[in-house]
């Protein structure tokens, strides 16, 4: 939530004056904004800023509690309030209007269904140290929740592609890219569209796969990375936001399965947030505490240092591994590392 305290709040709460109620209330947070999204608030406002009231008779809703809902978004830093009348803020405008190419609106069910029914089994996680509820099978039962997922994911890849696909080095004679893990399959489209002679293969899970962008050079390929047929042949293999779901054996077997799916002098891109290059601050260190938890509650992976990531890419056979942080999202880093011209005998 786009919320700060002040001097005296911050006073009141380093003091322990008053309990640390944010960690309750964020949730409640999130439900507010799933409900103004649902009932088309943002959008509303968008086109014209309004009371409570004049927006409750043009979404057909109960007119104090949309007022009691736009006055705690606004309260949450979502809104603004001039003369009565509540308008979006730059953040709301960008990222939770339908319209807008940065929208999280179509991810928002996926964050809820995240809350409510994945992180209150994080306890079983944390004694069994593995997940109660493996998200990706979750997904591939559940077509509403794995279309909110990729959206969710799609639309932080839309912000980063451009800058990750800068980024990645493409040989001259380079044809092949295997996305894996690759979903929506933003970031081949942006290294399709720069390198015209290039053909990607996104290999992900069947449901997955019904969210893949549509582009002539690009084909799918369903069944699992850590036991299906991944193909070969390949130039390049991408593999973002794919590690940081897998424990230490499924990572090496991956990366070795990837190895062997390159051609000699082939190249590996792991797009992920290392543990070790964390931005400086306590709430980034915080938010990467979680982020590592909501790894091990939904898929038992965790967040791993860029030095980890080399190890693993070094016993599959890459040489050099090179850190880069290209992108725009800030915690994405890129890990780059190539096959050996030769095959050794
Ligand atoms: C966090 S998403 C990342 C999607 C995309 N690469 C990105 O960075 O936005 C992880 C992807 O891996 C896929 N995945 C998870 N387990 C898989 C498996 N065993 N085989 C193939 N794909 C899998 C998921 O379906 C999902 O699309």
């Amino acid at each position: 939530m786009p919320l700060f305290f002040n001097a005296v709040e911050s006073a009141a709460h380093r003091l322990s004056i008053v309990p640390p109620i944010l960690d309750y209330f964020g949730v409640l947070g999130l439900h507010a904004l799933v409900a103004a999204a649902r009932t088309g608030v943002f959008d509303a406002l968008r086109e014209r800023p309004s009371t409570g009231a004049e927006l409750a008779a043009t979404l057909g809703l109960d007119a104090r509690s949309s007022d009691l809902l736009l006055r705690s978004l606004a309260g949450l830093g979502y809104l603004r309030v001039r003369r009565g009348r509540y308008r979006l803020t730059r953040a709301s405008r960008l990222w939770f209007t339908t319209d807008s190419p940065q929208s999280l609106v179509a991810g928002l069910e996926f964050w809820e269904r995240t809350a409510c029914v994945i992180w209150p089994r994080l306890a079983e996680a944390v004694r069994d140290g593995v997940p109660a509820t493996p998200f990706y099978e979750l997904l591939e039962g559940d077509p509403e929740l794995s279309r909110s997922f990729q959206a969710w994911t799609a639309a932080l890849a839309g912000r980063q592609a451009p800058a990750m696909a800068r980024a990645v080095p493409v040989p001259r004679g380079a044809r092949r890219v295997l996305d894996v893990g690759g979903g929506h399959g933003r970031f081949s489209l942006e290294l399709l569209r720069r390198h015209p002679r290039l053909h990607a293969t996104v290999l992900d899970l069947p449901q997955a796969l019904k969210a893949t962008a549509a582009h002539p050079r690009l084909s799918v390929r369903a069944g699992s990375f850590l036991d299906g047929d991944l193909g070969g042949g390949y130039d390049i293999a991408l593999l973002f936001n794919v590690v940081h779901g897998l424990d230490d054996a499924q990572a090496a077997t991956l990366l070795g399965r990837v190895a062997a799916a390159l051609n000699p002098g082939g190249t590996v891109v792991v797009g992920d947030q290392f543990g070790d290059s964390v931005m400086p601050g306590r709430a980034s260190r915080a938010l990467l505490g979680l982020l590592d938890l909501n790894y091990l509650v939904t898929a038992g992976g965790r967040v791993r240092g860029f030095r980890e990531v080399s190890e693993l890419l070094r016993a599959a056979g890459f040489h050099a591994p090179r850190h880069r942080r290209p992108l725009r999202s800030v915690p994405t880093e890129l890990a780059l590392a190539s096959l050996p011209t030769h095959r050794p005998h």
